[in-house]
């Protein structure tokens, strides 16, 4: 490996640990304004540390890969829930099943087309909270391909992606409770826009 390599890998493990730490921090406010039971909202901060671990068990020829992935590459990306799974179970035996669904499901969506392609309700429900933040953060991140959305831009493509026509991809219930609790806690929305978001989810929401 040159220094070149080591610097991307460097840079890339970086990236992992800065995106879990914020969705750990957001996932957990997220559960408790939920006011979910205490057990529930340590197991979602704690999947949200450590949700993308597995991506440090990618291949890094897959990871730096310039230009698209093929079906094979994309399908090692999409085994990194599991490969979170054998870490975090590597570095403790007893750890909590709501723990490990959450890491193993968080890529799944309501539509079921989903890394998994798991269902509705059949996804944990931790995992369904984890996936709405996930989302939400790596949107209002800077990417090497884009600038970071604001919160509004955000959440107007997640509502996109949740029409019940051509997608849903969030519990359409969860979802809902996001978008009030980002019009409640945030101070990055104009009074316009929460006024606008309040709006979508009872007009564009299948119930
Ligand atoms: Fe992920």
């Amino acid at each position: 490996m040159n220094l070149l390599e080591l610097s991307a890998g460097a840079t890339f493990v970086h990236e992992v640990v800065k995106h879990e730490q914020r969705v750990e921090a957001l996932v957990g406010d997220f559960a408790d304004a939920l006011a979910l039971p205490l057990a529930e909202r340590r197991e979602a901060r704690l999947a949200g540390r450590f949700h993308d671990i597995g991506k440090l068990r990618v291949p890094p020829e897959i990871i730096f890969k310039p230009g698209a992935l093929d079906r094979n590459e994309r399908h090692v990306v999409e085994l990194h829930g599991a490969l979170g799974v054998d870490i975090i179970s590597e570095a403790h035996e007893e750890l909590p099943d709501g723990l490990r669904e959450a890491v193993l499901y968080h890529h799944e969506r309501w539509d079921g087309l989903g890394y998994e392609g798991v269902t509705g309700t059949d996804i944990p429900h931790v995992a369904r909270l984890l996936s709405i933040v996930d989302v939400f953060d790596a949107l209002t991140a800077d990417r090497v391909y884009r600038p970071a959305m604001t919160e509004a831009e955000a959440l107007r493509q997640m509502i996109a992606q949740c029409n019940g026509v051509d997608a849903m991809w969030f519990d359409p219930c969860l979802f809902r409770q996001f978008i009030a609790w980002r019009c409640d806690a945030s101070s990055a929305l104009t009074p316009e826009q929460i006024e606008e978001l309040r709006a979508y989810p009872s007009a564009d929401l299948p119930p």
